[in-house]
């Protein structure tokens, strides 16, 4: 969910909802926004995107200098208005993103005390024990930090009182929550992009901060009510809301911006004049280390999947890899002589987050591949190993998916020379290699045409099945990702040599199998496994290069024949076919791309 609130000097209502514009990539289920007007609360609240709000603010608008909004990705009641922040409790309006952990015990409770509860959500609860407190005579002020004490779990929290037109709460316990400064109004923001329009002074709050927020001045303070000092920054949030240009969806431009990115990216890291990486600020040192742990979720999880082989096979270097939110519970015993890796494009997954705090506590050194560097991993890591991918905004992750391959390739080498694995010569080639993925990705992007026919079969069944061998097992499980995140086809991402093993049996005509395999050093082996998927009648789209083209014995629906690249770069390259083809997909189901239903970019719930 994304937080914005305002004590200001004209009108907020429509700050606040063009701010949660920028954050819609928090959750978009419902939104709602609350202003005082002469002394009374004013609220309102629509289901489904931010536009539905628009509409009904103007039809209905509600004038106030001071006022709290809030997008939602709902975690407890179904996303309608009721549910919709914010919330009301006698004169005590509340926006909430996480999950309050012990809300059935306090609304219980409170239920006691004759509260009664008009939605299903866990933040009603805050609402009602701030307003029960300021019942009970406490000041606005000491009766939110009363209520927080009683608070469990994950939140960041605006609250706003009808009493006092001059003050904002905000607290944070998880979620991100930012103070914005401005001259004679004051901000709060779930990050400092929302922000940007009004300020880029920004100062962040840390988990257990609470914060009273007036026109002139801001005061913050920790659970037991000690004043502390947090750091004031410039934040380097652009006030240019990102466009789409000259393409349909958001997404589409971030897979046409690839090749620039990539180069970015991998310019930042790699000395393309010597053949070498470029010297990092390592907190550790790869010679000395003997495991890697890398944890993340989604498309960043197999990215780092990915990584694995690379650091494995060039630098001879183990790596432990999870879905963080299975590390962050495994208790898996870390050798004291291990680094930590995480991979988030957003920097705040609460999984990702929680998995590096653990590694913390264990003693780790933490790195961190992130895109975004203001955020929470990056500035709790010892190191940012930032991908410069630009802001994201399409929900299924692209151009940072193919950023972070290309970080994780630039590490993988950078650990090869500190362990002595690859010599000058092979890591002189290796930089040649890399630097022409950005090349070869522009021109896998001319072959729309034909990967957007594909598109149009595929469009046409219920399953699919995406198979890969070494790093293109990682890829098939991208694939068969991003095909059900944005067309809801149900696609699965297997290792071609585990097709034996199970989900042979599914397949038919009716179940597309799409093999991603470059001609490599095991590309026959993909070849008897695509012999099997024939032999049951199972329609194989290939993609591959010339020589694969060649080489394959099986009849295809189709074949999708990529330039013929170097194995390092191949993940790279091979991503952007499976990324166009979920793309063009989801367009012909007539799919919401951007914002595809249930998911945010943003995750910071567990
Ligand atoms: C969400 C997004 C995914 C993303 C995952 C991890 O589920 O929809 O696209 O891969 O979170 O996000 P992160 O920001 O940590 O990379």
């Amino acid at each position: 969910c994304g937080i914005v609130a305002i004590v200001g000097h004209t009108p907020v209502a429509p700050l606040i909802v063009d701010a949660l514009k920028r954050l819609e990539y928090r959750g978009y289920d419902s939104a709602g926004v609350a202003t005082i007007e002469r002394g009374e609360l004013g609220r309102r609240r629509a289901e489904g995107k931010l536009v539905n709000l628009e509409r009904r603010l103007q039809d209905e608008p509600l004038a106030g200098t001071i006022g709290i909004g809030h997008t939602r990705w709902a975690t407890h009641g179904v996303p309608n208005e009721t549910n919709a922040h914010p919330h009301f409790s006698n004169g005590v309006a509340i926006v909430h993103n996480g999950i309050i952990e012990n809300f059935a015990e306090l609304r219980d409770e409170l239920k006691k005390d004759g509260y009664e509860f008009a939605s299903q959500t866990d933040t009603e609860v805050v609402a009602h024990l701030v307003s029960r407190e300021v019942a009970r005579g406490a000041s606005p002020t000491e009766a939110a930090h009363r209520a927080l004490k009683r608070l469990q779990g994950a939140f960041a929290l605006a609250i706003m009182f009808k009493g006092d037109e001059d003050l904002i709460v905000g607290a944070r316990n998880g979620p991100p929550l930012a103070v914005g400064h401005g001259e004679g109004e004051m901000f709060l923001g779930s990050d400092a992009i929302a922000l940007a329009p009004f300020t880029n002074a920004i100062t962040y709050l840390e988990d257990g901060d609470w914060a009273v927020v007036r026109r002139n001045e801001v005061a913050i303070y920790d659970i037991d009510g000690n004043k502390v000092e947090r750091k004031r920054q410039q934040s380097l949030g652009t006030s240019y809301m990102v466009d789409k240009g000259n393409h349909r969806h958001f997404m589409e431009k971030e897979i046409h911006e690839q090749p620039e990115v990539i180069s970015h990216t991998l310019a930042h890291y790699l000395d393309f004049a010597n053949g070498t990486s470029k010297p990092l600020d390592l907190p550790f040192d790869f010679a000395r280390i003997d495991r890697l742990a890398i944890s993340a979720c989604g498309t960043a999880y197999l990215s780092g999947l990915i990584g694995k082989y690379w650091f494995e096979r060039f630098a001879r270097l183990p790596v432990d890899i999870d879905i963080a939110s299975e590390f962050r519970y495994r208790e898996m015993p870390l050798s004291k002589n291990a680094a930590a890796l995480f991979i988030s494009q957003s920097g705040e997954t609460a999984d990702t987050l929680a998995s590096l705090r653990y590694c913390r506590s264990q003693g780790l050194l933490i790195g961190a591949v992130v895109n975004v560097r203001e955020s929470t991993i990056a500035r709790e890591s010892d190191v940012t190993l930032p991908t410069l991918a630009g802001p994201e905004i399409g929900v299924a992750s692209t151009k940072a998916f193919t950023c972070q391959l290309s970080v994780l390739a630039s590490l993988a080498l950078k650990a090869a020379e500190a362990r002595g694995t690859v010599s000058a010569a092979e890591a002189k080639a290796m930089v040649r290699q890399l630097a022409e993925a950005p090349r070869f990705a522009s021109q896998v992007l001319k072959l729309d045409a034909q990967i957007e026919k594909v598109a149009r079969e595929l469009s046409h069944y219920k399953h699919v099945l995406y198979l890969g061998r070494d790093t293109n097992f990682p890829l098939a499980m991208e694939g068969a990702l991003k095909l059900k995140e944005i067309s809801y086809i149900h696609a699965e991402g297997y290792a071609a040599g585990e097709l034996k093993h199970g989900p042979i049996a599914l397949i038919d005509e009716n179940m597309p199998v799409i093999v991603i395999a470059p001609h490599d050093r095991i590309f026959e082996k993909t070849v008897s496994n695509m012999q099997e998927v024939a032999a049951r009648g199972g329609k194989i789209i290939l993609i591959t290069d010339a020589k694969g083209a060649a080489h394959s014995t099986v009849n295809t629906l189709e074949t999708i024949v990529l330039p013929d690249v170097p194995e390092i770069i191949a993940p790279i390259v091979y991503a952007l076919p499976i990324q166009m083809l979920a793309y063009f997909t989801a367009v012909f189901m007539g799919t919401d791309v951007d914002q595809p239903r249930n998911l945010a970019k943003s995750v910071t719930v567990e």
